[in-house]
C-alpha cells in the first residue's frame, strides 16, 4: 500500500519560511481532511509535495512508497502516483484541454494510449463529472467558470489515476449539485483504494465525502492530527479553542505578508 510520508518539512516562498516542520503521513485508502485558517500554509504544503519550483524545501523530506521524492521534478512525482488539483487552476490559452489531458496521461504511462482509447477514456470521465463535452475541446481553463475549472481538475484526476490525490479547495466555486457530483466521484475513487488529502474550509464537502482523519495546520505546522469530530468542532466554533486548549497563538494572516503595501503608502501620502 502506498504511503506518502512528510518528515520535518520546512518550506520557503520568496525567501520567507512558511512551513516550519510539517510531519504527516497519508496512506492509500485514507481520506485526510486538512483544515486551517487562511494563509497558514495549507496550499504551500500541497504545492511543495507536488514539487512546485517556487516552494523551496529547505529541510526535511517527502517519501512515497518508501522512495525519497524530495528532489524529484513534478512530472516524476506525478509518475510516482501523486496528483494535485489546484486551488486556482491556470488558464492556458491556445492549449486545447483534451490535448493537454492526453499529453498528461501519456506522460504518466509507460505505453502511450492510442487516440481511440484516449477518447473513450475521456468520454467516460467527462460523463462521470457530468461536464459538457465541449469543455474538453476548448483552450485549457480559458473562460471556464470557477466551477468548470474545478470539475476539470477532477476530470484530470480521473484520467491520471494517482495513488494519492491532493485536492485544494475543490469545493470553492461549485454549486450544490456540482459539489454532490464531485463528492460522488471522490467516494467512488476512495472505494477503489485511492488516498486523498483534501483541503476545505467547509464542513459540507467533508459531510459528503466522509474523511477518515482530520489534520489542522496553524502557523506552518500540523498542530492536530485526529478524528473527524475536529471538523464539526471547527465548523461550529472556529479555531479559538486551539489557542485556549493547546496554548498556540494563531498568527494573523497579515504577519505573513509584506509589511508595506503600495496602497497603504498612497493613503499615507494622501492624508499628509
Ligand atoms: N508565491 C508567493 N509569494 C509570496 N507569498 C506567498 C506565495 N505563496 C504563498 N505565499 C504566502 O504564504 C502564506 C501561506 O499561503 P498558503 O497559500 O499556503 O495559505 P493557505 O493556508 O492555503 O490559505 P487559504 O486558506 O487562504 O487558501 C501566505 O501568507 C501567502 O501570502
Ligand atoms: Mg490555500
Amino acid at each position: 500500500m502506498a504511503t506518502l510520508k512528510i518528515k520535518n518539512l520546512h518550506v520557503e516562498v520568496e525567501g520567507k519560511e512558511i512551513l516550519k516542520g510539517v510531519n504527516v503521513s497519508i496512506s492509500e485508502g485514507e481520506t485526510v481532511a486538512l483544515l486551517g485558517p487562511n494563509g497558514h500554509g495549507k496550499s504551500t504544503l500541497l504545492n511543495a509535495i507536488m514539487g512546485h519550483p517556487r516552494y523551496k524545501i529547505t529541510q526535511g523530506s517527502i517519501y512515497l512508497d518508501d522512495i525519497d521524492i524530495t528532489n524529484l521534478t513534478p512530472d516524476e512525482r506525478a509518475r510516482a502516483g501523486l496528483f494535485l488539483a489546484l486551488q486556482n487552476p491556470a488558464e492556458v490559452p491556445g492549449v486545447i484541454n483534451s490535448d493537454f489531458l492526453r499529453a498528461a496521461v501519456n506522460a504518466t504511462r509507460e505505453e502511450k494510449v492510442s487516440t481511440y482509447k484516449f477518447y473513450k477514456m475521456l468520454d467516460s470521465a467527462v460523463k462521470e463529472v457530468k461536464m459538457p463535452f465541449d469543455l474538453a475541446t476548448r483552450s485549457l481553463n480559458e473562460g471556464f467558470s470557477g466551477g468548470e475549472k474545478k470539475r476539470n481538475e477532477i476530470l484530470q484526476m480521473l484520467l491520471l489515476e494517482p495513488k494519492i490525490a491532493m485536492l485544494d479547495e475543490i469545493d470553492s466555486g461549485l454549486d450544490v449539485d456540482a459539489i454532490q457530483i464531485v463528492a460522488d466521484v471522490i467516494k467512488q475513487e476512495k472505494e477503489k483504494g485511492r488516498g486523498f488529502l483534501v483541503i476545505s474550509h467547509y464542513a459540507r464537502l467533508f459531510d459528503l465525502i466522509q474523511p477518515t482523519r482530520a489534520i489542522v495546520m496553524i502557523n506552518g505546522k500540523i498542530v492536530l492530527d485526529g478524528g473527524v469530530d475536529l471538523i464539526k468542532r471547527i465548523d461550529q466554533t472556529g479555531y479559538e479553542f486551539i489557542k485556549t486548549e493547546l496554548g498556540i497563538s494563531i498568527e494573523k494572516e497579515s504577519s505573513n505578508m509584506n509589511e508595506v503595501s503600495i496602497g497603504s503608502c498612497a493613503v499615507k501620502d494622501a492624508i499628509k
